[in-house]
């Protein structure tokens, strides 16, 4: 059966990723990592180089107009974030990455506010880096730490988290908005009413979200939302925790020394005013500022138009590689409920030896456990080949893909 590639996949910006334009053995670059970390368009690089040519200064202490400037480029930078995602910039935090992000309220918010008898509810879906603080953050305070299941077309079940919160001892539900690995959008907002409804806190885990969707989070109204830089075309080494004031307010600070403080005595300190009560030492500024310039980017896009793009590059993808055989796609059927990510197996060959296959071509796909071996459990595999696609991905990169996986499909038959 022939598949031809879909009209709806509109956007082609290669031209702006300068990275795309290269070559590898006099063949065309085909990055289908972008759940790893995306690549970076001319104008993130361009706020890079200007920051670092023209403003380079410490932020917060200097009088003088370098100083001043990169002051107003961070601080612009975050307001532009906060912006962009409908929350107030005092309450957004700059933090390393999504990682940082959620051992912050795992350290700062469980150790104080948990104990026996409380019960943290993330699910079997979940990055490492959201299951592995939960389990120091419960391990050292007496609470319990519990699953959602993930059913057969890899969702979860709203009755299961229903059931779960009805036992009357949860005080955080800490979930992500989109799967790494099965590419689930979870119904966030309305898990979050949920929770509040039962008189838990919820964070959402948006590392995978904040690229690919219109993401509101006035509307999902979650009390902790954490992202990454790297994957939504921003620098590494940045990323994001939008909370509630009230939570930060009584919060004790995560790290210490450097911009959280207010006043240092001999013997205790007091602490600095939101945001920066939670940024320690010298900040991420030209990540901060590179992060900026790529939600800019986005934002010109239109994320209703990236979205679109990559729901239909995934479509795409999902119907070509079923009519493979030997092909099984892991996460929900259809394209509407995932984001632009295709995990798979091909029967009879490990996904380490697919991906080795694949870059022969410059086909850069990712062949792991992905940082979520829980899930890799309840899948009944040890790992996954997985394809993902950013703004900058065009349908013949699914070809590619595509006529990549047959060859390695006859590699192995011969
Ligand atoms: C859903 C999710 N959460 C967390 C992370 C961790 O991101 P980082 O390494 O930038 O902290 C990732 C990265 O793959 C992810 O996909």
């Amino acid at each position: 059966m022939t598949v031809s590639a879909p009209s709806t996949v509109a956007l082609d910006l290669r031209a702006d990723f300068p990275i795309l334009g290269r070559e590898i053995n006099g063949a065309r670059l085909v990055y289908l990592d972008s759940s790893s970390t995306s690549q970076k368009p001319a104008s993130v690089l361009a706020a890079l180089d200007d920051y670092y040519r023209n403003h380079n200064a410490n932020i917060h202490r200097g009088v003088y107009v370098l100083a001043q400037e990169a002051d107003a480029l961070f601080e612009g930078a975050r307001a532009r974030i906060a912006a962009f995602l409908r929350w107030p910039a005092a309450n957004t935090i700059f933090t390393r990455n999504v990682t940082e992000a959620i051992n912050l309220v795992a350290y700062s918010w469980a150790r104080t506010n948990l104990g026996p008898g409380d019960a943290v509810l993330i699910s079997e879906m979940e990055h490492h880096s959201n299951i592995v603080p939960w389990q120091l953050a419960t391990q050292a305070t007496g609470a319990a730490l519990r699953y959602l299941e993930v059913s057969e077309d890899g969702t979860l079940s709203l009755d299961q988290l229903d059931r779960e919160l009805a036992r009357g001892d949860v005080a955080l539900v800490a979930l992500t908005h989109v799967s790494n690995v099965l590419g689930t959008i979870n119904p966030v907002a309305e898990i979050v009413r949920r929770a509040h409804g039962a008189g838990a806190l919820a964070l959402i885990d948006g590392a995978q979200a904040v690229p690919q969707l219109a993401v509101d989070l006035s509307e999902i109204d979650a009390d902790f939302y954490a992202w990454t830089g790297h994957k939504a075309l921003g620098p590494t080494g940045v990323g994001v925790l939008h909370a509630r004031a009230e939570l930060l307010e009584q919060m004790p600070p995560f790290l210490a020394g450097g911009d959280m403080i207010a006043t240092v005595e001999a013997q205790h300190s007091t602490w600095n005013e939101l945001p920066w009560k939670f940024e320690a030492g010298t900040s991420m500024i030209a990540q901060a500022i590179g992060l900026a310039a790529a939600i800019d980017y986005l934002d010109g896009l239109g994320m209703a138009r990236v979205r679109s793009h990559e729901h239909a590059l995934t479509a795409y993808a999902l119907e070509r590689l079923r009519t493979l055989p030997g092909v099984s796609v892991f996460g929900p059927p259809s394209a509407d409920q995932r984001g632009g990510v295709v995990s798979f197996a091909l029967a009879g060959i490990h996904p380490h030896d697919v991906a080795e296959l694949l870059s022969r071509t410059n086909v850069c796909i990712r062949a792991s456990h992905h940082c979520a071996q829980p899930l890799m459990r309840r899948l009944g595999v040890n790992a996954t080949a997985r394809a993902s696609f950013g703004p900058y991905n065009v349908a013949a990169d699914v070809d590619a893909l595509i006529d990549a996986v047959a060859d390695a499909q006859e590699v192995f038959a011969g």
